[in-house]
């Protein structure tokens, strides 16, 4: 067979090392032959291909990023969209394609299988929020990252006793602030599925003050307060229609020194968080998603996405995997709870 691979939506990393395991088993083991879509959708759209053999992917496994872009571009934002990846497979003799991404990406490969585009995903994103699937890869090194980064701030909060407002990406989704937050015991950890209470978190500050530490503040970009307070601030659409979220870290400070009367200073972390080397478990994961997703075309099980269960990897239908967002359950919350204020 030969085999398109394409990395979409916002990079992470772990996705070389996805490359690297799905050319190196597919030539090795199967004797398939590969080519490289570039900037995630936008190849299969443009026929814009990179050769991809196992010379082009030696040494890729520790690097971030992708060898091969990557964009958010929408296969479905023109209606010739799914013919003209059609067109492209027919065109350059690529019999399937494997589709590293996330929401967005994948949801798309649920929507161009259904159209008859045989494609198999492997589910990527910092932000864990794919569904059916236990982790993604790029989470665990986000999550370190953004640890490491609170770990340093504690010490700067003391010697200041100023309030540190950290603000860690995620999207929808709390999963970033909430472990990164209990790994590195902030104070007080703000998600996007619990809208937060302004006066518990002035409250919970004057409470860390009183025992004479400086509280530190994790808070999900897509973190909002309690319906009526203020504070509320959209930016610009993607090509997806996700709005672009950054800033509640400086609303927070603004709120809470003007409340409490505390010095306060905010840090976004920002795309630090998608950067660099991945993880040894990022690595783990990434390399045996591109184990497994190879041999789900091979077998011609399109339609599907690699999962992880426990260390089981397993299949399940790509539909059902972006049908809903994965978001922070109550009862994990609820454990993180236990160390606020
Ligand atoms: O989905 C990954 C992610 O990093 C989100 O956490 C964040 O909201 C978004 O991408 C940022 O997107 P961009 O790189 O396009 O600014």
């Amino acid at each position: 067979m030969k085999i398109g691979v394409l990395t979409g939506g916002g990079d992470c990393p772990g996705l070389n090392a996805v490359i690297r395991a799905v050319v190196r088993k597919g030539v090795g083991v199967y004797g398939h032959s590969f080519v490289g879509f570039r900037d995630g959708w936008r190849g299969p759209l443009e026929n814009d291909t990179v050769p991809l053999d196992v010379t082009a992917v030696r040494g890729i496994l520790p690097r971030g990023g992708t060898i091969l872009g990557s964009s958010r571009t929408n296969p479905f934002a023109s209606a010739d969209g799914p013919s003209r990846i059609r067109e492209t497979l027919d065109r350059t003799g690529v019999d399937a394609i494997v589709a590293v991404g996330g929401e967005d990406t994948l949801g798309a490969a649920a929507r161009l299988h259904a159209e008859g585009v045989p494609v198999v995903g492997v589910p990527k994103t910092i932000d864990n929020d794919l569904s059916e699937t236990d982790y993604t890869f790029g989470f665990d090194t986000a999550v370190n990252i953004a640890m490491e980064a609170i770990d340093r701030l504690h010490t700067t909060a003391e010697s200041h006793h100023r309030v540190l407002v950290v603000e860690v990406m995620g999207r929808h989704a709390g999963w970033i602030a909430l472990h990164s937050g209990m790994a590195a015991g902030a104070n007080v950890i703000l998600i996007p599925e619990r809208p937060f209470d302004i006066d518990k978190v002035c409250a919970f500050v004057e409470q860390r003050f009183a025992t004479r530490y400086a509280p530190i503040i994790v808070v999900a970009e897509g973190a909002r307060p309690i319906a009526g307070t203020a504070m509320a601030r959209e930016g610009e659409l993607d090509a997806f229609g996700h709005v672009r979220l950054q800033g509640i870290s400086g609303l927070l400070e603004t709120e809470i020194r003007g409340r409490t009367g505390r010095e306060t200073r905010a840090t976004v972390l920002g795309h630090v968080q998608r950067g660099g080397t991945p993880t040894a478990f990022d690595r783990w994961l990434a390399t045996r998603f591109g184990l497994h997703a190879v041999d789900a075309v091979h077998e011609g099980d399109f339609g599907t996405m690699v999962a992880l269960h426990g260390t089981r990897i397993d299949r399940v239908p790509l539909s059902e995997a972006t049908g809903e967002l994965k978001t922070v359950p109550e009862h994990l919350y609820g454990e993180a709870e236990v160390f606020f204020g």
